[in-house]
Order: C-alpha cells, then sequence, then structure tokens
C-alpha cells in the first residue's frame, strides 16, 4: 500500500509545474476543529486524511497543518513539548506519515508548522532548566535573568507578553525561595528559546530535517519575526505592551539577526528534490520589512497582514496590493493574500466592522449575516484574482461567520484569561467546522458526539453536504473560483496586474496574456448598483447579477471576473 502511494506520489508531484508554490492556493487545516475520527470532540489526523479527497475536490494545491505535536495545549499546540512526536490527542506518527503520502497521492503538498520561538514549558530542555536551577547549562538555551528591585521581586525589563501582563514570570529554586525570571513574549506556558546558543539552532536544524525525511513539503514558521531579540534586552519605554499588528522592529521583534537563521535554513531546504517551502509569519511593520524574509536566499513567501488588515475600501485596496506586488517583486518573491486564519475574526464577520475593530484583541460586533456574506465573498474573489499566492483558512469556503457569543466558560484561548491581551477573542474563529447533518457535531465528530467548542444551533446550512452541488452556494463559488483560477493562463502567478480607471467606489483591474482575451476583475465596494459599460461575457461573479438592457449590472458588495467582448 505505502510503495503504490509513494508511486502514485511521485507522478502526481512530477506532473505540477515547477515553483508550485509561487501560485499556489494553500487551505490551512486546525486540526483540532477539522475532522474528530475517535469523537472525543477534537479532530485530529486520521479525520484530516479522511477528508483530503474534499480538499482536492475543492481544487486547492497545499494544505498547512496548524500544530500537531506533542504539547501540554496551553496554546492550542503553539507550545511544544516534543517536536519529533505527535501528541496522542491527533493520533501517531504513522498517522502523519500516512497523512502526507495520501496527500501526495492526490497532488497535494503538506506544510506544516514549526514553532521555533519558544517551547512549551514541558519541554525537556525546560524542566532540566527549572530543575537545575540559576547557572545550569539548560537555563542557557532560554532568557533566565535575575530581577530588579532589591529582592529581585521586579521583572528583568519592561517587556509585555503579547497575551497581556508582563513578559516575564518568576521561577521558584529547588530550594522553595524565589529565584530568577523567564521571558515568555506568549503565555507563561511558552518560554522563549535563546537563539545565540548553538545548542538551539543545532535542535532546529535536525527538527527540519526530521519532517522534511517524512516527506512534508515545507514549514510555517511561526512568529519568525521573534526569534532573536536585541543584545542585553533593553527596555522599550513608552509601548512596552507588544501587539502582533502594531510591532515596529522592538527589542524583541524583527531583529535583523533573525534572517542569518533562514539562510541556513534555506539551505537546508534545497539540500531536498521538489522544491520544499518556508513560509514566514513574520508581523513587521513595512511591507519592505516583510520583503527582507524572502529575499532569494532565504524564505519562500510571507503572510501579508498588511493586506489582513486593510479595510474594505477601494482606495486602501489599491494601495496595498500595489505595495505588496512592489514590495514582493523588489525581491522576487511571489506576494501572497490571507483573508482569514485561526487568529483574527472570520473575514465574514472582520470585513463588516467599524474602522479598527478590524483585526485582533477586540471582541467583534455582531452583524448581518446575508450581508457579511455577500461581503466575504466578494472579497474572497478579489483575492483569489490577484496575482501570487493564497491562503485560505478552513470553513471560509463554507462562509463560516465568526462565533462571537461563544460563553466565557466554553472560551480556551489562553490570552482571554490574560485581560488585557490583545488576542483574547481567537476561539470564535475556532469552531469545528461543520460537514453534514442537521445538528451539532454538524458531521465535524460522530453523531450525538461533543466539539471541543460549541457550535452554533443554525449550521446545518453552512455545512458542506447542505452546499454541495448547490448552486450559487459559497463553496461552489470557492470551486469554481480555484478552477477557473488553475485554468486561465493569465491568473495565478504572472505579476502582470493592470489597474483600470474607474469612478466612484469601484475596483477594477486586468491581467494580461498573450494567449487569451485580457482577464478583467471589477468590484463594486460602493452602496449603490453599478454597470460594467463594455460588453462582456462574465465568468464569474459572487453574488447575483443582473442583466439590464444596457449590460451587466452588479450590485454592491459583488465582483465579477469578466472577459470583454
Ligand atoms: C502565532 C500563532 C498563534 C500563537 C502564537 C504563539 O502568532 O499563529 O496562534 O498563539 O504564535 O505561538
Amino acid at each position: 500500500m505505502t510503495e503504490q502511494l509513494t508511486d502514485e506520489r511521485e507522478t502526481a508531484i512530477a506532473d505540477a509545474p515547477a515553483r508550485w508554490w509561487r501560485d499556489a492556493v494553500i487551505y490551512q487545516i486546525y486540526p483540532r476543529s477539522f475532522a474528530d475520527s475517535d469523537g472525543d470532540g477534537i479532530g485530529d489526523l486520521p479525520g484530516i486524511r479522511s477528508r483530503l479527497p474534499y480538499l482536492r475536490e475543492l481544487g486547492v494545491d497545499a494544505v498547512w497543518l496548524s500544530p500537531f505535536y506533542a504539547s501540554p495545549q496551553a496554546d492550542a499546540g503553539y507550545d511544544v513539548a516534543d517536536y519529533r512526536r505527535v501528541d496522542p490527542v491527533f493520533g501517531t506518527l504513522d498517522d502523519a506519515v500516512g497523512l502526507i503520502q495520501d496527500a501526495h497521492a492526490l497532488g497535494l503538498r503538506v506544510i506544516v508548522d514549526l514553532v521555533p520561538n519558544h517551547s512549551s514549558a514541558e519541554h525537556e530542555w525546560f524542566r532540566r532548566a527549572l530543575a537545575d536551577g540559576p547557572g545550569s547549562p539548560f537555563r542557557q538555551r532560554y532568557h533566565f535573568r535575575p530581577g530588579r528591585g532589591e529582592h529581585g521581586e521586579l521583572p528583568p525589563n519592561d517587556w509585555e507578553s503579547l497575551f497581556g501582563g508582563p513578559a516575564w514570570t518568576r521561577t521558584t529554586d529547588p530550594d522553595g525561595t524565589p529565584g530568577e525570571w523567564y521571558l515568555h513574549l506568549f503565555a507563561a506556558e511558552q518560554p522563549d528559546f535563546n537563539w545565540q546558543h548553538p545548542a538551539v539552532a543545532d535542535e532546529f536544524r535536525t527538527v527540519l530535517r526530521f519532517w522534511l525525511d517524512r516527506g512534508v513539503d515545507g514549514f510555517r514558521i511561526d512568529v519568525a519575526h521573534g526569534l532573536v531579540k536585541a543584545a542585553g534586552l533593553p527596555n522599550i519605554g513608552d509601548h512596552a505592551e507588544l501587539h502582533l499588528l502594531e510591532v515596529g522592529v522592538t527589542p524583541c521583534f524583527d531583529q535583523d539577526g533573525v534572517h542569518e537563521i533562514y539562510r541556513h535554513w534555506r539551505r537546508i531546504l534545497e539540500e531536498y528534490p521538489d522544491d520544499r517551502i518556508g513560509v514566514a509569519e513574520a508581523w513587521a511593520p513595512t511591507l519592505e520589512r516583510v520583503a527582507n524574509y524572502v529575499r532569494p536566499d532565504e524564505l519562500h513567501q510571507a503572510f501579508n497582514f498588511t493586506y489582513v488588515a486593510t479595510a474594505w475600501d477601494p482606495h486602501e485596496q489599491r494601495r496595498v496590493i500595489d505595495e505588496s506586488l512592489n514590495a514582493m517583486r523588489a525581491v522576487g518573491a511571489p506576494a501572497t493574500w490571507v483573508l482569514s486564519n485561526h487568529d483574527i475574526p472570520r473575514h465574514t464577520t472582520r470585513l463588516m466592522q467599524p474602522e479598527g475593530h478590524g483585526v485582533a484583541g477586540r471582541r467583534p460586533e455582531p452583524v448581518d449575516d446575508a450581508a457579511g456574506l455577500r461581503r466575504a465573498r466578494a472579497a474572497s474573489l478579489l483575492m483569489l484574482a490577484l496575482p501570487g499566492s493564497a491562503y485560505l483558512y478552513q470553513g471560509e469556503e463554507l462562509g463560516l461567520p465568526e462565533v462571537i457569543d461563544l460563553p466565557a466558560e466554553a472560551r480556551q484561548d489562553p490570552a482571554f484569561f490574560r485581560a488585557t491581551g490583545q488576542d483574547g477573542y481567537r476561539d470564535g474563529c475556532r469552531v469545528p467546522i461543520p460537514w453534514s447533518g442537521d445538528e451539532a457535531p454538524y458531521g465535524f465528530g460522530p453523531a450525538g458526539g461533543p466539539s471541543w467548542l460549541p457550535q452554533p444551533d443554525n449550521w446545518a446550512e453552512l455545512g458542506v453536504a447542505a452546499q454541495d452541488g448547490v448552486l450559487g452556494s459559497t463553496l461552489e463559488l470557492y470551486r469554481d473560483a480555484l478552477a477557473l483560477r488553475r485554468a486561465h493562463p493569465a491568473l495565478g502567478a504572472p505579476d502582470n496586474l493592470r489597474w483600470h480607471e474607474t469612478s466612484g467606489d469601484v475596483l477594477a483591474f486586468g491581467r494580461l496574456s498573450d494567449s487569451a482575451p485580457e482577464f478583467r476583475c471589477t468590484v463594486n465596494m460602493s452602496a449603490r448598483p453599478i454597470r460594467i459599460a463594455r460588453p462582456c461575457e462574465p465568468l464569474l461573479a459572487s453574488g447575483p447579477m443582473e442583466y439590464g438592457p444596457t449590460g451587466v449590472i452588479l450590485p454592491p458588495d459583488t465582483t465579477l471576473w469578466w472577459t470583454a467582448i
């Protein structure tokens, strides 16, 4: 069986275009919320494996799996205790290898999450560091410091955790007295590694090889901008409270020293055949600084969080698209686009929020679901028409809204429990997705079984089964869009975007190719219907269009893909 799958994989991968990642559509799977095979209420690797044909049919090129490694789950697996083991809640190493092989047999690539900024407090090194006491070798692999103040009762500097509160926690010495402090930019259960220590760099090089040897096609690198801290861990001053999107170059983020790490990793990736890639989660202050992570000898892609944070406004959208394309072109990397992920409110809800409520840290306000879905579908078609690579987050192809009314007792996001945390409402986008059936868990797990976060009562109509084959459903819209994107010579990788001047709140651009008429994308961001002035052949629309006597009428918050005739 394994051998046969491997052969098929070779064929599928060999048939794929070279440099596959330059225009790949990459689907993020959040394992605990995707498919639960054993009925414990938490999704798992066998569940994902059984649903791979669905992803193949959807038409994506690759999947990115959020962490499934051994972890106490203090931050839903972003606190890794053993980078080479699969957490029993998700399955076994054999399940992971089987999943990779099955995916390859279907022509899907697999990207796994790598969490190098911090480990779990349960990682063997950190346990040794605590047990062995001050001055011991394992303490050097993390950031341990004596406290300030007369008795060391104050944290060593003014840094704040991204989840709220101080970024330092005081330890207790083996003899029971208060001891040194250790640094954690996230939860206290996530101590930051000291990347100046050679053992840390060595360890991650072998972790990369461990997963590459098991066939993964790349890594999404968590907090890629955080690994190196400024020497001496200086105070930040006024803005000691850290926010992901607002970070400038601070003593803890986007230090130039991180790039040396990625140069090493690029060389490791290139030792392997078939274009293995690295994707940076780097919240850098400008797109130019983000581009530093994808210089030709570093990583391949970086998430475009500036795009995520951009309002639904034609001028703002045009500006961010231009800036993204320009910044990535300068280093020869593809632009990337993303609207939703496991850390931010789903874009069905987010794009309707009042200014400033956009990305993180605030409980989203209720929106009109139908209006939110209409806008989200328009935004998705816009994104998929842009040059480069796009990231989808599980459930967006179903038009899922953010779940904003989770009761406090159901919430699990560690940031929710640290009062001033900027990320405290992330559970709302992590609710297990609906597949089939009329009641929870909607096929996520066995009928009548639990789900780790409660699903809304009205999700039956959003399930895969309810949308499959239904004309006009969001699922069919995504399937059509991905098929067209794959087939149309002007879409995907080519850097061929040309703006068309419009009046009013309309965004319009073309994509040129030698072998087809210009591909056009028009987005009506105004509150009124607009008319496409030229005779046109619609290819795909995000919502119902009207055919008036003078041409196609595009309602508000609707995107049309078309060609001129
Ligand atoms: C990244 C992850 C987020 C996690 C944090 C700490 O931002 O996307 O989910 O909480 O890193 O690992």
